[in-house]
């Protein structure tokens, strides 16, 4: 099943960062995007998932174009269906790590999983106030965050960028077994080339173009 379709995508901040980029991701299938510092990749990620209109050019979520969409059915497309992990981790920071969890669950009626917890790592620090997490355990506590709602589609943004290899590894992992689980997909920008090959398929955002080398 077809969740996600870019049609001819341009975008210029100060300069012009891609043209015609089309990407397709299917149910089950995870897509990384690597390329330099200052090619565009987080820009891109951001028109995907909604939150930046393009230029020119069409995304259809789940088969609605969402340039077309009434903002109160976008806001419920990217609550009920979108999961964005991105590098400012927008945690409530009041608010213990499980407090923050319990949002997620309320928003989206669905229970908090201890094997989540568990396989994150989160379980020992999970009563403590945010702030007083260290940055990796606040990376995993906003990936636990996300896929408590259980989107149809992770938008992920160097997700595992404060974490040690071997936890990187593990975090990939999990997100493989939730896409293959949820029937869901999964669109990861990284620099880590390594990581990136673990993908289903690798684009590379380089010279205005996206280029698909796996
Ligand atoms: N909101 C914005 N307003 C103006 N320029 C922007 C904006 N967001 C990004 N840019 C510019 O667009 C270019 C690409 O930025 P982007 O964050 O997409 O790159 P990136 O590939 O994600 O880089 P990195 O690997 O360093 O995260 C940069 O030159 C950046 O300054
Ligand atoms: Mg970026």
């Amino acid at each position: 099943m077809n969740l996600l379709s870019a049609q001819n995508l341009s975008h210029t901040f100060e300069y012009e960062l891609f043209n015609s980029v089309s990407l397709e991701l299917n149910s089950k299938e995870s897509i990384a995007i690597i390329g330099a510092s200052g090619s565009g990749k987080s820009t891109l990620l951001h028109i995907l998932s909604t939150l930046l209109k393009p230029d020119s050019g069409t995304v259809s979520i789940l088969g609605d174009d969402i340039s077309t969409l009434k903002k109160a059915k976008l806001a419920k497309l990217k609550r009920d269906s979108l999961g964005l992990i991105f590098q400012s981790h927008y945690l409530f920071k009041g608010f213990s790590a499980y407090e923050n969890l319990e949002v997620a669950a309320m928003l989206s009626k669905k229970p908090i999983e201890d094997e989540l917890l568990k396989r994150l790592k989160i379980l020992e620090p999970i009563n403590q106030k945010v702030t007083e997490l260290s940055g990796g355990q606040q990376q995993r506590v906003s990936i636990a965050r996300v896929l408590t709602k259980k989107p149809k589609i992770i938008f992920a943004d160097e997700p595992t960028g404060n974490l040690d290899k071997q936890t990187a590894y593990e975090v990939m992992e999990l997100f493989f077994e939730y896409i293959e689980e949820n029937e869901a997909g999964m669109i990861l920008v990284t620099h880590d080339e390594e990581l990136a090959y673990m993908c289903q398929s690798v684009y590379r955002l380089e010279d205005k173009e996206l280029e698909q080398v796996k």
